[in-house]
């Protein structure tokens, strides 16, 4: 074996070697920072994005990152560089480009996984290939088939948000609509998943002060996931034992309790967990008990945030344009009038003492679904940027050619509709099909392709009941006309802060 022996070297010798050392090292170091800083030095960005992801980070955590890229877009054009390693694309190509081909997810994925790296998820699998056959797993438990098993479930819940909106509404105290969609959104996810509700509604409370927490928690989880080697280090099994760093998450520690009394629960429905438990028990080693368990805390985190975001965004500018509001109204009513009279006849049974309005007939309600995805597009409720990597030969998006390797990100608003885009105008779905076609191509508030979201189906369910029934029951005004919300972004929108007074019309 060849051995460097330094004692019998000559003192030039050994400086030579020195140096030579030294000018591979610095050489190295050169390339690393050429590769890391100056590959994307074309790409417009503030000054500081260049070199940190600090920037990024401060704006997530500031809750204003949503905003603060589409204005930069604005003044920047299509691609904004956000980090040293990433480029924000808001251009036209972008959904098909970024989300369609199935490219692999960026390392902000990699380390969302709770409570430690054990519990794998889908979402956190970042190989396309990987990731299909992960999510067909747990596929079955999403379908709308399947879902309505739980119409009925939904419609407790519903209800029990009408008790407290009656409630409101007889003691003509100002209500804050936007914890009480927090806690059916929370509560629906209880009863999808676990055949039982989190309690929220049934308290009318923030039950251990969980809704500040999740705030913690949705900064927490937007940032630190940009730093791989840091987040990998707090969801280290050893680590995330001692549970020093990670805030104590309401939602995850009561999805866990919710499923080991889930699997208890002899009444349980054909929820989440039954579909996944089927697939545990007939491939044990392809989905493990850690999978499900990891499964239904993603769900509930991934679910309650945006949907209270939905709700919020259609209630919120629905009242904000009175002729939206009283045309919804007008199309309710004549639907309830009809509905009335077809029960009266015997046919379809849409119970009149049952004040919930069913997904089906919500469905045929064009003004009310146009409203929907309205607000959904003027507030998208899932913010942060849906990270991809160039696949190996780059990708050509406009004008422009990324490496392979490059990070890029689809932005929460990067599907702007013209001039208005910041205006609630639901008439813009009412055009002729070709127009609404070309608008649809953009509005992509669940993502697209293989990653894109596994809720969307419970999500048209619960936004279709909720909010009719609202609609139809109440007039709703601001507290404070003259105030707008507050509007933050993390990994979900969260707004609040506007107190409404409520009205009774119907019971
Ligand atoms: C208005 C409500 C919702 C919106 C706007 C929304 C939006 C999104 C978006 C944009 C993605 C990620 C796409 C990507 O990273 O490329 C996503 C993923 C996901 N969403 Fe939703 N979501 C909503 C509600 C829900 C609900 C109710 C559930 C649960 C039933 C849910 C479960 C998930 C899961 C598990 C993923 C990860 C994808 C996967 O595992 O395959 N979401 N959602």
């Amino acid at each position: 074996m060849w051995v460097l022996n330094v004692e019998s070297m000559s003192p030039t010798a050994f400086t030579e070697i020195q140096s030579s050392l030294a000018f591979v090292a610095l050489t190295l170091l050169f390339v690393l920072v050429c590769r890391r800083y100056l590959a994307l030095r074309d790409v417009p960005g503030p000054f500081l994005a260049a070199f940190t992801r600090l920037w990024h980070a401060r704006t997530i955590k500031s809750g204003t990152h949503a905003r603060d890229i589409t204005a930069l877009h604005r003044r920047l054009g299509h691609f904004v560089r956000i980090a040293p390693d990433e480029v924000s694309v808001a251009h036209p190509d972008g959904p098909r480009k970024l989300l369609l081909e199935a490219l692999p997810k960026g390392y902000w994925y990699k380390t969302l996984t709770f409570p430690d790296s054990t519990y794998k998820t889908p979402m956190a699998t970042v190989d396309p290939k990987e990731k299909i056959e992960r999510s067909r797993l747990l596929a079955s438990a999403y379908t709308t088939s399947s879902l309505l098993q739980s119409e009925q479930a939904i419609d407790t819940q519903v209800a029990l948000l009408l008790r407290w909106m009656d409630e409101y509404a007889s003691s003509s105290k100002p209500m804050k609509l936007s914890k009480f969609f927090t806690f059916i959104a929370y509560d629906i996810m209880g009863e999808v998943i676990f055949s039982k509700s989190f309690g929220f509604l049934e308290k009318g409370d923030d039950i251990e002060n969980s809704l500040q927490q999740g705030l913690e928690f949705g900064a927490y989880v937007a940032v630190l996931p940009y730093f791989p080697w840091l987040q990998g280090l707090l969801v280290s099994p050893l680590f995330a034992s001692l549970r020093l760093m990670m805030p104590s998450n309401y939602v995850v520690d009561r999805s866990i309790k919710a499923l080991e009394q889930r699997k208890e629960n002899p009444d349980a429905r054909f929820d989440y967990v039954a579909h996944w438990l089927r697939t545990h028990e007939n491939h044990p080693h392809k989905l493990t008990a850690k999978d499900v368990q990891a499964a239904a805390t993603s769900n509930v985190s991934a679910g309650a945030d945006t949907v209270t975001c939905a709700l919020q965004s259609f209630i919120y500018h629905t009242i904000r344009h009175p002729t939206a509001w009283r045309r919804l109204q007008a199309e309710i009513d004549e639907a309830a009038a009809n509905h009335h009279q077809q029960q009266q006849q015997g046919e379809e049974d849409i119970s009149q003492d049952h004040p919930v309005f069913s997904f089906a007939e919500a469905q045929k309600l064009p003004y009310l679904q146009a409203c929907i995805k309205e607000s959904m597009r003027v507030c998208p409720p899932s913010t942060i940027g849906l990270q991809r990597v160039a696949p190996r030969g780059g990708i050509t998006i406009g004008d422009r050619n990324f490496k392979a390797g490059t990070v890029l990100s689809y932005p929460a608003f990067g599907g702007a509709v013209g001039a208005d885009a910041h205006d609630f105008v639901p008439e813009r779905w009412h055009m002729d099909e070709k127009k609404t076609a070309a608008l649809d191509k953009y509005f992509i508030p669940f993502g697209l392709g293989y990653n894109s979201c596994v809720g969307q189906n419970l999500v048209r369910i619960e936004l279709s009941k909720i909010l009719p029934t609202i609609v139809r029951r109440y007039d709703i005004s601001f507290v404070n006309p003259e105030q707008e919300w507050t509007y933050k972004t993390y990994v979900a929108a969260v707004p609040g802060d506007w107190p409404v007074y409520i009205k009774q019309r119907y019971r």
